[in-house]
């Protein structure tokens, strides 16, 4: 049990920036990751396309003989994981919009928040928005077509540059001294977000705190790989893999890139 893989999945090749996180946490797990590019974007579809999707995912990570199934994608946690815990009897882990510690770090007391339409339209979202966010204003902006470049491999392009400013602007004006980014495509744009934001702005996402979580999620279910062996890695598209690859080109692990059919 304890050998087998960490099942991962995203609407596509953001996910990757969590997978980065576990796999640097730990090391000596082996991971599957599930790209699911040919229907990206999540964020523009209904709640319960976004659960078929998200099911659809899950079943296949678990047919490849994953002992836990990391949802590395807000859009997918905020709208289906309800669903898929009360489905499928292996720990799920989510992710959400970091909202509590920016909340609890700002001294503006206003907060910017950059996700997709899928994720700030939710019920989960609204719930945990109420629960941190009495005493301070958060200012929600969708970004819509950032994950539509992301997918195409756009990152570092003028196209990029003039979105992100035109949902950034609007925010800075407001005061905002915390973005949150609630998208797991979006650290990918944090290289060009800091070309845009004034430098007392700190840029923050769940990443780090999802690795915690699936380590802490591991340790207590007793199946942490305690191998001494280097984990192997292998990350699938079920659309072309030529982002994947240019993504994590530097990227040194023991991994391996190719396509599959989900
Ligand atoms: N990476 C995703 C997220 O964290 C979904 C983006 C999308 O497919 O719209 O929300």
């Amino acid at each position: 049990m304890q050998n087998k893989p960490i099942g991962i999945f995203d609407s596509g090749v953001g996910g990757t920036s969590i997978w980065k996180e576990i796999t640097s946490l730990l090391p000596h797990e082996n991971t599957i990751f599930l790209a699911d590019s040919k229907y990206a974007p999540y964020g523009k579809r209904s709640r319960e396309e976004i659960t078929r999707l998200s099911i659809k995912n899950t079943k296949k990570l678990i047919q490849l003989n994953c002992k836990i199934i990391v949802v590395a994608c807000n859009t997918a946690t905020t709208n289906a994981i309800k669903t898929l815990r009360a489905t499928y009897n292996i720990p799920i882990i989510g992710i959400e919009p970091a909202i509590k510690p920016a909340a609890i770090h700002s001294k503006t007391k206003r907060i910017g928040v950059l996700a997709t339409k899928g994720t700030l339209t939710s019920e989960l979202f609204s719930k945990t928005s109420d629960l941190y966010t009495q005493n301070i204003e958060m200012f929600e902006v969708v970004g819509t077509g950032l994950v539509e470049l992301i997918e195409e491999g756009m990152i570092d392009t003028e196209e990029m540059l003039t979105l992100l400013q035109s949902y950034i602007t609007p925010m800075l004006k407001k005061g905002i001294d915390y973005l949150v980014l609630g998208c797991t495509h979006y650290p990918y744009l944090i290289p060009i977000l800091k070309k845009i934001l004034p430098e007392h702005i700190k840029i923050i996402d769940s990443g780090e705190a999802v690795a915690r979580q699936t380590k802490a999620v591991l340790v207590t279910n007793n199946i942490l790989n305690t191998s001494n062996k280097l984990g192997k890695h292998s990350l699938y598209s079920n659309n072309n893999t030529h982002t994947l690859k240019d993504i994590l080109k530097a990227h040194t692990t023991n991994h391996t890139i190719e396509f599959l059919g989900f």
